[in-house]
C-alpha cells in the first residue's frame, strides 16, 4: 500500500487527478470505478476543467460507481446516478450508455447486482477504482463487519452511515436505510485502487486502513492485501498515523526515483 500525505484537500485531489490522467494516456479505453460522496469532488471539477481545456478526453472510457441507495431512481437529487451526472458525465464528453450506477429502483435488486457483476467482467475489469472511506472504515456501502469476499449485492446501513449522510438530505425527506453496492471482493479486483481521505473525521479510519490488522471490522484495511493500492491523504487525515515521516519519505524517494525516470 503507498501512502501519500499531502499539505491539503486540493493537493489530495490534483494527486488523484493525476493518476486518472496518466492512466487515460496510457488506456484511452480504460475501465474507471467512480465513488460519490464529498470527498471526491474537487478531484472531478480537476476532470471536467482538464477536459475542457481539451487535455483529456473520456470518449472510449467506461466507468462503474461503487454503489447506490436502495428506493432512489436516478432522477432523485440524492442518488448517485444524480450525483456523477451533475458532477461529472453532464461536463465531459463520455457515452451516457457506458457510465453504469447500481440501478437502486429495480423492482428485484438482487438480479441488478448480478447483473452488474457481470457488467463488470464484460468490459474487462476495472483499470482504476476510486475510493472514499466512511468514517467507521466502509469503502463503498460495505459496513463494517461485510465479509471480505462480498461480492455486489444489497447492503444495510449502519446507523452511523445513516446519520453521516443525512446531511445531504432536507429535514422531511425520506433517506433509505438500504444500499446496493460493490462487494468488497468485487473492489479487490480492481487493478489499481486509490482511495481518498480528507479531514480529521476521518483519521481513525485511515490509521486502521493503513496500520491496523486487516478485519472486516475496518473494510478498508482489506486493501493492505490488495497489490496496487494508494492512500492519497491530507495531514489532518493523516494525523493519527504512528508514522506519518516514514510515509512522507517514501513518497520523496519516490519523486526522485521518478523525476530520474528510474520507475
Ligand atoms: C458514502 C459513500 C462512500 C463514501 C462515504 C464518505 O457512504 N457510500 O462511497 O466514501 O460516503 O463520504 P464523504 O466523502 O462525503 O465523507
Amino acid at each position: 500500500m503507498k501512502v501519500v500525505i499531502l499539505p491539503n484537500d486540493q493537493l489530495v485531489a490534483h494527486y488523484g487527478a493525476n493518476i486518472i490522467k496518466r492512466q487515460l494516456a496510457d488506456e484511452p479505453r480504460s475501465v474507471l470505478g467512480l465513488a460519490t460522496g464529498s470527498t471526491p469532488l474537487m478531484l472531478y471539477q480537476l476532470l471536467v476543467e482538464q477536459y475542457q481545456l481539451g487535455e483529456l478526453s473520456f470518449r472510449g472510457v467506461t466507468t462503474f460507481n461503487l454503489d447506490e441507495y436502495l428506493g432512489l431512481s436516478g432522477d432523485h437529487p440524492q442518488s448517485y446516478r444524480y450525483f456523477m451526472d451533475r458532477n461529472l458525465f453532464d461536463h465531459i464528453d463520455i457515452d451516457t450508455a457506458k457510465t453504469f450506477v447500481p440501478d437502486g429502483a429495480m423492482a428485484r435488486p438482487q438480479a441488478a447486482a448480478q447483473e452488474y457483476e457481470h457488467n463488470i467482467k464484460v468490459s474487462g475489469g476495472i483499470d482504476v477504482q476510486l475510493l472514499g472511506i466512511g468514517v467507521n472504515g466502509h469503502i463503498g456501502f460495505n459496513e463494517p463487519w461485510s465479509s471480505l469476499g462480498s461480492r455486489t449485492r444489497v447492503k444495510t446501513l449502519t446507523a452511523r452511515t445513516i446519520a453521516d449522510n443525512a446531511r445531504f438530505f432536507a429535514d422531511d425527506e425520506y433517506q433509505p436505510h438500504l444500499s446496493i453496492t460493490m462487494g468488497i471482493g468485487t473492489i479487490l479486483e480492481a487493478k489499481n485502487i486509490v482511495l481518498l481521505a480528507t479531514g480529521k473525521s476521518k483519521a481513525t479510519a485511515v490509521k486502521n486502513t493503513v496500520e491496523g490488522p486487516i478485519t472486516a471490522g475496518c473494510p478498508a484495511s482489506s486493501l493492505q492485501l490488495h497489490p496496487s493500492t494508494t492512500v492519497i491523504v491530507d495531514e489532518a487525515a493523516a494525523s493519527a498515523l504512528d508514522d506519518p515521516e516514514f510515509f512522507k519519505h517514501i513518497e520523496r524517494e519516490n519523486q526522485m526515483l521518478l523525476a530520474r525516470n528510474d520507475l
